[in-house]
């Protein structure tokens, strides 16, 4: 019996683990552990034997459960240390306030263009940036043999082999919203489109995935004067400027006729942008009064209603107005230059008109 003693309490000193210490634990003094085969015994002895022994094997069966007990508090004690050495965490550390995210400038100029033509009663539309070539280009009286496709440096999706329906594209300009907005709202209409839009384009003031937003006023006599009101007035609110020069350029669209072109005159010296100084023009966008068979391609009687429309590139304007002279490193992911011209989340947008 001691031989079982000091086998039982040496394993049980050894066990690493709790599941070494359970099989110890059967060993000893399970159902069929050796100190219970050895009380089975009991029955097979002569009484006076049994009075020794019997309490004897009780004793050294109590023995062997307390110690099991305390080397099994011991382990989970041991266990406990190790965690908590291990997920230590010092919550008095500052906050990661030099990681924290900006608003990207093209976001903040959406947001301040959406609030200035929202205060003239425009409201927003949207549609997908691959197109079917009808909206981007046939309903907007841009034939399939018409220069103007090949002048958009247009990025083609690919159709499956033997498919021979046109291509789908990126969208180039955001002029097909016009399309599906006068569809899905008809006339008298009001609202501005801004998205994503995409050409072959690629140099300081060219990117191949850039940003547009479409306006669109159509009613019984809109006219030319209104446009130019509406465009005078955006940029006097959007670049809180007074003495900001515009330039209305003739032009041509095919969806558009009279067409216009809209410069802002800045200057580029030193390697950085300025407004409203300088010989240098930039365009920002172009518009014009709606075609005919535009508006029929929307369903509008082209005799009931008119209206104007324009495209304006909320990068350059962005550009413009924040002084950024190459539009590629919008899109470069630097987080240096995303710090240095991204705005705080609680940056309102700039003021804009009343
Ligand atoms: C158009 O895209 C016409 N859809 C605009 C329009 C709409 C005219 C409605 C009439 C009526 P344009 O290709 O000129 O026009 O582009 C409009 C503006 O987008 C430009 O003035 C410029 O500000 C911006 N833009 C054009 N290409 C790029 C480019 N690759 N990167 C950045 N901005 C660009
Ligand atoms: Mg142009």
């Amino acid at each position: 019996m001691d031989d079982l003693r000091d086998k039982y309490l040496t394993a049980i000193r050894n066990a690493a683990d709790e599941g070494t210490l359970e099989e110890v634990r059967l060993a000893a003094i399970g159902k069929k552990g050796e100190v219970a085969l050895m009380m089975r015994e009991l029955g097979r002895m002569t009484p006076e034997e049994r009075k020794t022994a019997g309490p004897a094997l009780n004793a050294l069966r109590d023995e062997i459960a307390s110690a099991l007990a305390a080397r099994k508090h011991g382990l989970e004690d041991a266990a406990l240390d190790e965690r908590l050495a291990s997920e230590w965490l010092d919550v008095s550390l500052p906050a990661r306030t030099r990681r924290r995210g900006t608003i990207h400038p093209v976001s903040q100029v959406t947001e301040e263009v959406t609030a200035i033509f929202a205060d003239m009663g425009f409201g927003v539309a949207e549609g997908p940036q691959i197109e079917t070539d009808w909206y981007n280009f046939d309903a907007l009286n841009i034939p399939g043999h018409h220069p103007a496709r090949a002048e958009m440096d247009t990025f083609y999706m690919a159709r499956a082999d033997g498919d021979d329906r046109p291509p789908h594209v990126l969208r180039t300009h955001t002029s097909p919203v016009q399309i599906r907005a006068m569809q899905d709202r008809g006339a008298p209409i009001r609202v501005i489109c801004p998205g994503r839009v995409y050409r072959a384009d690629y140099d300081q003031t060219h990117t191949p995935m850039f940003h547009q937003v479409e306006g669109l006023a159509l009613d019984r006599d809109i006219s030319m004067a209104n446009l130019k009101w509406c465009l005078e007035e955006f940029c006097r609110a959007f670049f809180e400027l007074d003495d900001l020069e515009l330039r209305f350029r003739a032009s041509h669209f095919p969806f558009t006729e009279p067409s216009a072109e809209v410069d802002i005159r800045c200057s580029w010296e030193g390697g950085t942008l300025k407004l409203g100084q300088g010989d240098d023009w930039l365009e920002i966008l172009g518009s014009g009064m709606v075609h005919p068979k535009v508006l029929r391609a929307g369903g509008i009687d082209p005799d009931a209603w008119q209206g104007f429309a324009f495209g304006m590139g909320i990068d350059r304007i962005a550009m413009l107005k924040y002084g950024i002279p190459d539009l590629r490193a919008f899109f470069d992911s630097d987080l240096r230059w995303l710090r240095h011209y991204g705005f705080g989340a609680l940056q309102v947008p700039a003021r804009h008109a009343g």
